[in-house]
């Protein structure tokens, strides 16, 4: 399986039967991707929250792919009165795709759109594929059911937001990385905008020194998992 890093929390999973699924994907207005949503393909798009940064290029994307957008209920409502073809969850719940499973997650952090209408919780998720399991935790500050989160699961990799200011900082993500036990843990959401600013480098330094695996995927770039 594939796993790329577009900058910001924008990934897109490619699964070994060649599925793409992206996840939070804010590309047109993401300075730190050079992929323009006309050429992305996306069978499958999961929204964390409804922040424009994450909804992103959401509309486009799948309206160009015919993608099934996966979504907590209020947002995945907000997509299909946009034209897209949903598919409701909730935080807790998990369900079965032709891909893998996805379950939706706890997430300290709100969910408003573009246009100002207030979407409720915003959440992280859970996905298992091809016998792997990912936790992109989304826009999140720190919060102490992450500790049951590890428990419950065996997460292989941690994608974990270090900018500080609207998610946790390095040094709550450090605590977090002790709560959730992940093989290997990816910094996201940093260096997008100034208010934002965080050295991936200092976060991988002092990941490795917990004895945990720090994978600092470099933008546009893709690696194997
Ligand atoms: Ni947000
Ligand atoms: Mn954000």
């Amino acid at each position: 399986m594939k796993l790329t890093y577009f900058g910001h929390s924008a990934f897109q999973i490619i699964t070994k039967d060649n599925t793409s699924i992206l996840i939070d994907p804010f590309l047109d207005g993401n300075p730190h991707c050079n992929i323009k949503s006309e050429n992305v393909f996306a069978d499958y798009i999961i929204v964390t929250h409804g922040h424009g940064d994450h909804l992103g290029d959401t509309f486009k994307i799948a309206s160009k792919s015919n993608s099934l957008v996966i979504a907590t209920n209020e947002l995945a409502n907000y997509c299909a009165n946009k034209g897209c073809k949903v598919h409701n969850m909730h935080i807790g719940g998990a369900h079965n795709f032709d891909f893998g499973k996805v379950k939706f997650t706890l997430a300290l952090h709100g969910s408003e759109t573009p246009d100002g209408q207030n979407l409720g919780l915003a959440s992280g998720i859970i996905l298992t594929i091809d016998g792997k399991t990912i936790y992109h935790t989304g826009d999140t500050g720190l919060f102490g059911d992450m500790k049951l989160i590890g428990e419950l699961n065996k997460i292989d990799y941690l994608l974990l937001p270090i900018g500080d200011n609207f998610t946790m900082g390095i040094d709550d993500a450090l605590i977090a990385v002790d709560f959730i036990k992940p093989k290997v843990v990816i910094p996201m959401h940093y260096n997008t905008f100034p208010v934002i600013n965080s050295d991936p480098k200092v976060f991988a330094e002092k990941v490795k020194q917990k004895g945990y695996e720090c994978k600092i995927i470099p933008f546009n770039e893709t690696i194997e998992i």
